[in-house]
């Protein structure tokens, strides 16, 4: 069935799982709440350099936070945390935005492919430093994955793309089903990727025998 981003503000349980990446840790995986504000400013501040220049926030700290919370269900945006059950530790931020900006579809179009706002969506994941490299963030996809399709969505592309140097993200798109659609010059200037994925291409757990 699908949701509207004010039905999962207003019951967030419809997209929270529980994860199990093994070691005996949990991860919940949840929409952001407002009363997140501080353990994502936590988050935020945490980031390091190398983190911050691939993720690219407004701020890393309180008041990105805040701005983060308050724009729960009022703008394009769903936000969505990974939880460490155990301390209650937001370990990473996994944005999704239902809108679309004239420079993606700008450079799209270049590349031959017509974005829609109605069937595309972009996507952007910042895990904590300890908790990257470590096949949490593909563990955690098919349920990206389960929240665009309930959005209405099929076709991701990366939010601002991916900075060229950046072999670890472009590995774990890769292997996630993102496929490269051309390169340009980032914000400052860096060398950077766009990539998509359509979900179409992807398995379904939903229609898996049961
Ligand atoms: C990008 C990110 C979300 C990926 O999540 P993750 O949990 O770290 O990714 P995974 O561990 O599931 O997969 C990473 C893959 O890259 C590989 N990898 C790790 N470091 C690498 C490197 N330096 N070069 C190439 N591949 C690398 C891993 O081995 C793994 O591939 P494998 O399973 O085939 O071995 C996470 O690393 C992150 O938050 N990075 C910082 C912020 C960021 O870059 N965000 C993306 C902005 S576009």
């Amino acid at each position: 069935m699908l949701l509207t981003l004010s039905e999962i503000a207003r019951d967030p349980a419809v997209l929270t799982r529980r994860l199990d990446p093994g070691g005996g840790a949990q991860i919940l995986f949840r929409p952001l709440v407002p009363a997140d504000a501080e353990g994502l400013a936590h988050f935020l501040e945490g980031l390091s350099p190398a983190s911050r220049r691939f993720s690219t926030f407004d701020g890393y700290g309180t008041e990105e936070a805040r701005g983060l919370c308050d724009a729960i269900a009022r703008h394009d945006k769903l936000r969505l945390v990974l939880e460490d059950v155990r301390s209650s530790r937001i370990v990473g931020l996994l944005e999704l935005a239902l809108a679309l900006t004239p420079a993606d579809l700008g450079r799209y179009r270049e590349a031959g492919i017509f974005l829609d706002e109605l069937t595309d969506c972009r996507f952007g994941p910042t895990l904590a430093d300890d908790h990257q490299g470590r096949g949490l963030g593909t563990l955690a996809f098919p349920l990206v994955v389960e929240a665009v399709r309930r959005l209405g969505r099929t076709r991701v592309i990366l939010w601002g793309g991916v900075l060229a140097d950046n072999a670890r993200a472009i590995r774990f798109y890769e292997k996630n089903g993102f496929r490269r659609f051309g390169s340009f010059a980032g914000a400052d200037g860096s060398p950077s990727l766009d990539m998509m994925a359509d979900l179409r291409e992807l398995p379904d757990p939903a229609a898996a025998p049961r």
